[in-house]
């Protein structure tokens, strides 16, 4: 009954043929004046028959189709793409889509068909143009289902999206694809592949992706005999391991392919027993016959290159993109190589080596010489290199995209240098480093991006290490305590004189003075998101190109007249603004009443429409803007005259206090941020977007237990703080490297406790490092060291580099003096 009055409405809408809106369908032109229709998200259990029969594109995603019947669609016989995605579909007739002789795309993907009893014999026969069959994400279950889908028909299929069932064998049906040349198998429930898998697959396909495989397979090394023309092979994310991905690759010797992408394929698996990789020439040797154009090796849990494996390949010149980030290898120990490598790499345009979050006891550095035109490596040992800082790093000159970033390396570089350079995009961010290498651009440079985040701008901006960019268009300098360098009397961005967009967010910026930026005529986004500002700063006013102006997550409690002239000034100039002001400690009140009317009236583009939460003085409560702003005059029927004096004399205390209170507050930042913790924890983690699941980290070694009990019941029980140490809190499993990372990285301080054997404990220098590394990324408030029967001359010389920043307790042996430490301990945290 519903649905006989469904038709009865749907059957009146459609005596009006040229009306856009059919039922509940939208009907557009496309580009070349064909008709479309998209029926999304309308809760249909049968296909709408009153649509204009020549539309060429029908959308049922999103419905509720269960079946599709007998000529189902033979009304709509142009159609060339069908796409019934998320519906309920469990069985196809026979004739489903007879008539449908011009389709070329049909996807079916993300409904119940089983590829053995859904498709009855015949049922794509009359698509004899198909060229893009999507029939993935359908089978939700492990269980053994042989493949009945009768695609023989499907001469002219160039694509096929399907599911990898548990124990596939496809059947000789899929041989007669002769045009098929990309496979994408999404849904994956194999534990193994064998030779004869997919030998029924017709040969012509060029690319093969096979991704998300949840469960471990193993395969079998002939598993792409049946595909001589691969020319891709995506394996992200399957789990497979490095090992048995390269192992298969002995077809494409001495061929050439554009893609190998081995992302994220080895995962940590005690069930079997599966080993993080070491990158031996042996496992490498099919790749290197191969002329690659893309390689991606990233998130690979690789710990060691042995022997030159990465840098072997016979076809340097086929290179153009190389990705090995998130890796847990040396990199000190390859970086020679590497670079030596990379000029013979003459087509690289793209490489990314990042997130290599350890750091190393005794590296290697890098010395890269050139004399003469000839350029030559040397290897320097140890610390004095460091000391002399004399590593120079050339960038090759096709290089287009350059990435590295997260790494932990001690001042090895003096200097990145390019000539004559097409490196258009740079990212060196957040990586540890006393020194911060020169940039250097001989001849003409192309750069128009550069990412230092991270990077303390002291060391960056403030010594002059940037080079004369007159191309750079974007500048991110996100997490680099900018304020430092803003408070001294350098114009700071003199460098790149026509950026367009700017990111200084994060930087605990609280004022700005009027040179410091400089003349930025062409900029046009400036985002100052995540800082201290209390007003916007004038300075904002003098860039008249500026059209993007993010101020989200700072301290404004209103913005001045000036400023809400010129904004709309701006808009009428350009006719857009965009402006952020979320997550400001707004205030509603009869002072800002001028802030409310601005906010309903103006044209210009404001996130969350305006709507910003704010504290209304006359209720003490919060409320939003647009509700208070609607409703002015009954919030604030008593703003009369003694009100204003009051609020004079308030003003005028305040912006005094305010005056010293912003310079108390920058010097006192971190106590007064853990006052704030202790009273408003929420609050200003929220504001400093810090989460934390622990307060403490406690990293000790065996002869301490005890002593570690007694610390955390004095910290747990007695003080109400969240203890996190190996004993208890590690979850069984995870490699255990993984797991230090992520719980240091999950706690707010960390404690080291010193002890005789500590000394030969290794755990103890990794988590030093990567406390190094947390307290660097700015996530670490503090580091306590507690020495405990040890002299202090014996503490690991790793804590060097950051004594500075670490607060040391020598644990006493007399009762009265362990109250004392007890006392000093709870001061300095919290
Ligand atoms: C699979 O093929 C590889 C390579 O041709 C061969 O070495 C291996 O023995 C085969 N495995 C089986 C079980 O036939
Ligand atoms: C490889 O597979 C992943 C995951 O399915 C996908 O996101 C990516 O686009 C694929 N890469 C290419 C080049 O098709
Ligand atoms: C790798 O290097 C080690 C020593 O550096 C050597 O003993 C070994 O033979 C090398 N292996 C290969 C495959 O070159
Ligand atoms: C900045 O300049 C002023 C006057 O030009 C000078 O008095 C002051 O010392 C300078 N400050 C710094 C940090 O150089
Ligand atoms: C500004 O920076 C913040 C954090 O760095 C980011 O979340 C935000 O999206 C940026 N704003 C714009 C408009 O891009
Ligand atoms: C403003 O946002 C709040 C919270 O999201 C909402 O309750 C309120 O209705 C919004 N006001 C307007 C006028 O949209
Ligand atoms: C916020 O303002 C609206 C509109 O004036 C009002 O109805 C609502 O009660 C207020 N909410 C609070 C929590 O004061």
């Amino acid at each position: 009954m519903d649905n006989m009055w469904k038709f009865i409405v749907v059957c009146i809408t459609c005596v009006f043929p040229y009306s856009t809106v059919f039922a509940k369908c939208n009907i557009t032109l496309n580009m070349l004046g064909y008709k479309e229709a998209s029926c999304k998200h309308q809760g249909f259990t049968l296909v709408p028959m009153d649509l204009p029969p020549d539309i060429k594109k029908l959308d049922l995603s999103y419905n509720r189709l269960t079946r599709l019947y007998s000529n189902g669609f033979l009304r709509y016989k142009y159609l060339e793409y069908l796409l019934i995605d998320n519906n309920d579909i469990r069985w196809l007739h026979t004739t489903a889509f007879s008539s449908l002789s011009f389709l070329r795309h049909l996807s079916l993907s993300r409904n119940y068909l089983n590829v053995s009893e859904s498709y009855p014999q015949g049922v794509f026969e009359p698509l004899n143009n198909l060229s893009v069959l999507d029939i993935s994400r359908n089978m939700k279950y492990q269980d053994y289902n042989p493949y009945k889908i009768p695609v023989s028909g499907l001469s002219n299929l160039r694509e096929l999206s399907i599911d990898l069932v548990f124990n596939a064998t496809f059947g000789q049906q899929f041989k007669k694809l002769h045009n098929l040349q990309v496979l994408k198998l999404d849904y994956c429930h194999v534990n193994h592949l064998n030779n004869e898998t997919f030998s029924e697959m017709p040969v012509n396909i060029r690319e093969f992706h096979m991704t998300t495989c949840k469960y471990f397979v193993v395969i079998e090394g002939g598993v792409l005999i049946p595909f001589p023309h691969l020319k891709v092979l995506n394996l992200t994310n399957s789990n497979i391991h490095l090992a048995q991905a390269l192992n298969i690759l002995h077809p494409f010797q001495n061929k050439s392919m554009d893609a190998l992408l081995f992302r994220g394929i080895t995962r940590p698996d005690s069930k079997h027993s599966i080993d993080p990789v070491i990158l031996t020439p042996e496992m490498m040797k099919y790749t290197y016959t191969i002329c690659i154009k893309a390689m991606d090796l990233s998130a690979n849990n690789i710990i060691l290159v042995k022997n030159k494996s990465l840098v072997l390949f016979q076809r340097p010149e086929c290179f153009e993109t190389i990705i090995i980030s998130a890796n847990s290898f040396s990199v000190d120990s390859w970086e020679v190589d590497f670079v030596l490598f990379s000029f013979k790499m003459t087509n690289l345009k793209i490489i990314d080596i990042s997130y290599f979050p350890l750091g190393f006891k005794n590296p290697t550095f890098l010395n890269v010489i050139t004399k003469d035109n000839v350029t030559r490596v040397e290897k320097v040992q140890g610390k004095w290199a460091r000391q002399h800082n004399s590593m120079t790093v050339l960038i090759p000159s096709q290089i287009h995209f350059f990435r590295i970033t997260h790494m932990m390396t001690e001042g090895s570089f003096l200097e990145f240098k390019a000539k004559d350079s097409f490196l258009r995009h740079l990212e060196i961010s957040y990586f540890e480093t006393d020194f911060f290498p020169r940039i250097n651009m001989e001849g003409f440079n192309s750069l128009e991006h550069l990412d230092l985040s991270g990077i303390s701008s002291v060391k960056t901006i403030g010594d002059a290490k940037i080079p004369f960019l007159i191309h750079l268009k974007t500048l991110i300098l996100r997490e680099t305590n900018l304020i430092n360098v803003l408070q001294t009397n350098i114009t700071i961005l003199r460098f790149c004189p026509n950026i367009m967009n700017l990111d200084i967010s994060n930087n605990y910026i609280w004022k700005i003075k009027a040179n410091s930026l400089g003349q930025l005529h062409n900029l046009k986004q400036l985002n100052l998101s995540h800082n201290l500002l209390e007003t916007i700063p004038e300075v904002v006013t003098t860039f008249f190109s500026l059209d993007e102006l993010d101020l989200s997550y700072n301290q404004l409690t209103t913005i001045g007249k000036n400023i809400l002239g010129w904004i709309d000034n701006m808009h009428n100039k350009h006719g857009t603004f965009k402006l952020y002001l979320s997550n400001n400690p707004l205030i509603c009140s009869c002072d800002t009443t001028k802030f409310l009317r601005w906010i309903l009236t103006t044209k210009v583009e404001l996130d969350n429409n305006g709507n910003y939460s704010c504290w209304v003085s006359s209720r003490k409560s919060i409320n939003y803007t647009t509700n208070v702003a609607e409703d002015l005059h009954h919030y604030f029927v008593d703003c009369d005259n003694t009100v204003w004096i009051k609020v004079g004399i308030s003003l005028l205390v305040s912006v005094l206090s305010s005056v010293l209170c912003i310079a108390l507050l920058y010097n006192f930042r971190w106590r007064i941020m853990f006052f704030l913790f202790r009273n408003f924890r929420r609050f200003a983690e929220k504001g400093l977007e810090l989460q934390f699941d622990y307060d403490v980290y406690i990293s000790y070694s065996d002869d301490c237990v005890s002593f570690v009990k007694e610390l955390q019941e004095k910290v747990e029980d007695e003080w109400g703080f969240k203890v996190c140490f190996e004993d208890r809190d590690f979850m069984i499993g995870e490699s255990i490297a993984t797991e230090r990372a992520t719980s240091i990285n999950r706690c707010r301080h960390i404690i080291f406790l010193v002890t005789p054997s500590i000394v030969k404990n290794e755990w103890t220098r990794f988590e030093i490092e990567r406390a190094k590394y947390e307290k660097f990324s700015k996530n670490l408030q503090k580091i306590v060291v507690i020495t405990r029967d040890i002299p202090l001359d014996t503490i690991p010389i790793e804590f060097s580099t950051i004594w500075k920043d670490v607060l040391l307790i020598q644990w006493p042996v007399e009762k009265d003096e362990v109250q004392f430490a007890w006392q000093k301990l709870r001061l300095w945290f919290f």
